[in-house]
């Protein structure tokens, strides 16, 4: 009788599905604006034509190859229609090829839409790999693109799932993970040494908030500043007439240049987590680092992140617990380098600063009598309350968590 029903309700859904035409059970298409990072726009992105959607459009430079760049995510592999919305001003079509993950799938016409507060969509389908693609669309005429205001994506949709019939199929979580999480830092984000207890870094918590589709990466080192981080054992002891500390020779670490590998580092939909600004402000060389220089290099990362189709996130330091009579007061520099390199750079950034100190107001650290080994501050410090405990180290990576969701970062996504 069970046999039968199921029988019975195979054959429905098969006639459902011979009703419906292909195609039209894929979702809701997905958004992604010119302007927000991962796109990246080679040209400016500007406001002064209205009738764009989100804050402003990608004015391309006007060249062959001045590109407009999304990161389009999709949950399988299969046909995904793009909607491309322009705006061409001209009586001149300014043709793009349409490259998805470095392969030309197409090309469009984009002709003049009339104005350039006209804007208009042009369709076009392409394969599409299951994860992060990269989907550029390249002007083929010295006019360069059109205005590009966004791409409207209907990705393929998830496979049907199994038929009630069907046994189980096997093994269905052995895929690898989908998304690695990159992590630069210092000792508040590194792994702990083997065999120590004190510190533990956040990075080593952050994996447990996450599904099976993240692995975590953590590249932290103790110690470090942005640039001995990135150029490890080259930066000197000694300061050039800016008040930099000299790098010789400008060879990046071997940390950096593996994330930078083509083959086993960063990868399309994968996140770079950067958080330095602790031992940056040390007044000696080779730590310490000035302010616009914190900028600078934070742009370096970013650009090579997003160059390789990964997703640059800052993060301003996480505070030591400093007790101001009952409240848990700030302790860090480089909040405001960080904040001016996203704004910068496009990226989102997470003040891991505050956030830290709430939580140790939240939980009602303050006012504090000194004793790192005893309470809850000493469960959750290592002796310096600078460091944490594991305890500590795993509600600092669930504020991180927490932040993805709140900031809607898409990361967020694949929390648990
Ligand atoms: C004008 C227009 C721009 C456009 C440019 C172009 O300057 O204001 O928005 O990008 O022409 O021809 O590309
Ligand atoms: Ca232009």
């Amino acid at each position: 009788m069970k046999a039968k029903l199921c029988w019975l309700a195979a054959g429905l859904l098969l006639v459902v599905a011979l009703l419906v035409p292909p195609g039209s059970a894929t979702a809701a298409s997905t958004r992604y604006e010119a302007e927000a990072a991962p796109a990246v726009c080679t040209g400016t992105i500007d406001a002064n034509h209205t009738g764009y959607t989100g804050t402003g459009f990608c004015n391309g430079d006007n060249a062959v190859g001045a590109a407009v760049q999304f990161t389009v995510d999709a949950v399988v592999a299969g046909t995904a229609t793009l909607d491309i919305r322009y705006a061409n001003g001209t009586t001149t079509a300014r043709p793009a090829d349409v490259f998805v993950n470095g392969v030309r799938a197409q090309s469009v016409p984009l002709d003049g839409t009339g104005a350039w507060t006209t804007w208009l969509t042009s369709t076009v389908t392409v394969p599409v790999t299951t994860g992060a693609n990269l989907v550029r669309l390249s002007p083929t005429s010295a006019n360069g693109l059109p205005n590009v205001d966004r791409l409207d994506v209907t990705a393929p949709g998830p496979s049907p799932s199994p038929s009630p019939c069907a046994p189980p199929s096997a093994s269905p979580t052995s895929a690898p993970p989908r998304v690695t999480v990159w992590l630069a830092g210092d000792s508040t984000v590194a792994e702990p040494s083997s065999g120590t207890t004190c510190p533990v870094g956040w990075g080593n918590q952050f994996a447990q908030y996450f599904n099976g589709n993240v692995a975590v990466r953590n590249s932290a080192v103790g110690g470090r500043s942005i640039q001995t981080w990135l150029y490890d054992p080259n930066v000197t002891g000694t300061k050039n007439s800016a008040g930099e500390c000299v790098v010789s020779p400008q060879t990046y670490s071997a940390r950096w240049q593996a994330m930078l590998d083509p083959t086993n580092g960063m990868k399309a939909g994968d996140y770079l987590f950067i958080q330095f600004g602790i031992n940056d402000s040390t007044s000696a060389c080779p730590r310490h680092v000035g302010s616009a220089r914190y900028q600078q290099l934070l742009g370096v990362m970013a650009s090579a992140a997003k160059a390789r189709g990964a997703r640059p996130v800052f993060l301003t330091p996480a505070a030591a617990i400093t007790c101001s009579g009952g409240t848990a007061v700030g302790n860090r520099g480089f909040i405001a380098e960080t904040n001016a390199a996203a704004s910068a750079n496009g990226v989102p950034v997470i003040d891991l600063h505050r956030l830290s100190y709430t939580l140790y107001n939240s939980l009602g650290f303050c006012p504090f009598n000194g004793d790192y080994g005893a309470g809850p501050v000493g469960a959750f410090f290592c002796n310096d309350h600078t460091h944490f405990e594991t305890a500590g180290a795993r509600q600092i990576a669930g504020v991180v968590a927490r932040a993805l969701r709140d900031q809607q970062i898409p990361l967020a996504s694949y929390l648990r």
